[in-house]
Parts: C-alpha cells; structure tokens; sequence
C-alpha cells in the first residue's frame, strides 16, 4: 500500500463507494438465505427476522427501527457468541445511538426468557437498569423479538421491507454528518 499514488487510490476510493452503496442490495440477499429452521424451533431464521420487523412495523416504530428489527439477529451465523454487537455494528453508521444500542444489547435482555432454565442469569439487563434507553431495550425484546417465534403469524414479506432498508442503507452516514 506504500507504494500506492494518489491516483490509484481515487480509483479504488470510486469502486469502495459503489460497493458501499449497494450494502442493502447484499443484505437482501443474505437475509433471503436464511432460510433454514433455527434449530429447534418451528421457524426459519428469516421467518424470525420477517415477524420481529412486522411486529416493529405495526407498532408504527420509526423506519431504521424497523429495518434494525429486520437484521436484529444477522449475527447468528458468523458470530453465534456475540450476535448482537455484530448486527449493531452492520446497522451503526445509519442509524441513531438509541437504536445501535437497543440491538447491541438486545442479546442480554432476552436472557430474561431462558436463561434461568440454562441456570444462568435471567437478570442480566439489570445493569442497564439506569441507562436512558433500558425501557426502549426492553420493550423491543418484549413485545417484538421475544414474541416472533409463532408459526401461524402472517410476516410481511422482505420485498415488502426492501424499500425500507434501501432508504436506510442510503442515508449519510452518521459519522460524515
Ligand atoms: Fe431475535
């Protein structure tokens, strides 16, 4: 890279930005991948996906809420350990801090829902307690991700979505603001 000029790198500067503004075309795509069953539940993956956005959606959260509720669990596959600071990190140039937080975190506040059988600790959003977007965390696990592991519920589909995050994916980068 020393030896590089300033040409050159113009070049490859015009073709990371063409390959940075097709990020939803790819996200699409991968979330369209997700098609096998989470294992040991009733639903696929992208299922869970469709149906925590579409819960998000009817309850008239904001636009990036609902794309971030669409790629909330993007992280299972490559990063299985710590899925939720991976999906934060995809989302975080796009989105707002209550949002990124609310997805990186979210991996902690659904341990209230199984950890204890695991003898683990339910509890373990407690420390988030005074945190200003604890209830927002808390609420999104609650009524949208925790709950979207129905079989019978009707999604809407990614096309539906797929406006939504290519205007997500579009907007300037938080950090160039
Ligand atoms: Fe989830």
């Amino acid at each position: 890279m020393k030896n590089g000029t300033k040409e050159e790198y113009l070049i490859l500067d015009k073709h990371e930005q063409d390959y940075i503004n097709n990020t939803a075309d790819r996200i699409l795509k991968f979330l369209g991948g997700l098609n096998s069953t989470l294992e040991g539940y009733k639903i696929t993956r992208l299922e869970h996906s469709l149906q925590t956005a579409t819960r998000a959606f009817n309850d008239k959260a904001d636009e990036e809420m609902v794309v971030a509720a669409l790629l909330h669990d993007i992280g299972d596959e490559l990063a299985p350990l710590n899925h939720s600071e991976y999906a934060a990190s995809v989302l975080k140039p796009y989105v707002s801090e209550k949002t990124h937080w609310i997805i990186e975190k979210h991996g902690e506040f659904q341990m209230y829902y199984y950890a204890h059988h695991l003898g683990k600790n339910q509890n373990q959003r407690d420390k988030y307690r005074e945190h200003k977007y604890y209830n927002d965390a808390l609420h999104f696990c609650e009524k949208w991700d925790q709950a979207s592991f129905d079989p019978n519920y009707k999604s809407m589909t990614l096309g539906d979505f797929a406006p939504m995050i290519k205007r997500i994916f579009a907007k300037k980068p938080y950090s160039l603001l």
